[in-house]
């Protein structure tokens, strides 16, 4: 399950590579995801996929037929609401979150901020520095409490980043000095 999903490529590309696994991708925005939402339904061969679903919703009110379902979810460049909630950890927030995972459930966050360029919008949405002492003394304990272990994290400058075959990995990738951390966890 891949949470604010955007236009969908991770799900969608996922999906195609893996055909025996089942993908769900969730946004409450409906532009982005309305063709690729249209491109699923096609014949296989040209371009369809039957194991993906997508989702208009908000993590706040995800539907009650995803408790428990997923058994990886994921949150790829969260922004707005989304990104106040991993990045301070809301536990209201992280426990919707944990509702829709199975036990022993794989999570993996990937926030990339560039400080300057970012500032504005970290600053109106009360988001500090994502280090790793924050990471180590505010956000585990809250994610702890939410039902999730982290059991790595890290930060990457832009050069080292994985490919993580996201619309927006691609855009903020090329638009400079941009950090990436990340949290990997599981469902407790
Ligand atoms: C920067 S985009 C990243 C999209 C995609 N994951 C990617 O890597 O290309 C952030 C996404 O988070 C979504 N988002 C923001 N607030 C959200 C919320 N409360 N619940 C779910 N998704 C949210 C936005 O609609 C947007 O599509």
């Amino acid at each position: 399950m891949d949470i604010g999903t955007g236009d969908g490529r991770f799900v969608y590309q996922s999906a195609r590579r893996n055909p025996k696994k089942f993908y769900i991708g969730i946004d409450p925005s409906r532009k982005p995801l309305e063709k690729i939402s249209e491109k699923i339904y096609r014949k296989p061969a040209k371009g369809g996929a039957a194991n993906v679903l997508f989702i208009q919703a908000a993590v706040e009110d995800l539907p009650a037929e995803l408790d428990g379902v997923a058994d990886e979810l994921h949150l790829h460049f969260p922004w707005g609401s989304l990104l106040r909630a991993m990045a301070t950890a809301q536990v209201e927030i992280l426990r919707c979150l944990r509702k829709v995972c199975c036990v022993g459930a794989l999570l993996e966050v990937v926030m990339g901020l560039d400080p300057v360029r970012d500032r504005s919008e970290l600053e109106r949405l009360e988001i500090p520095e994502l280090s790793l002492k924050h990471v180590d003394e505010v956000l585990r304990r809250a994610y702890l409490a939410a039902g999730f272990e982290i059991t790595e994290r890290g930060i990457l400058p832009v050069s080292e980043w994985p490919e993580f075959n996201t619309s927006w990995a691609k855009r903020l990738q090329q638009s400079g000095n941009r950090p990436i951390t990340y949290l990997i966890g599981r469902a407790v």
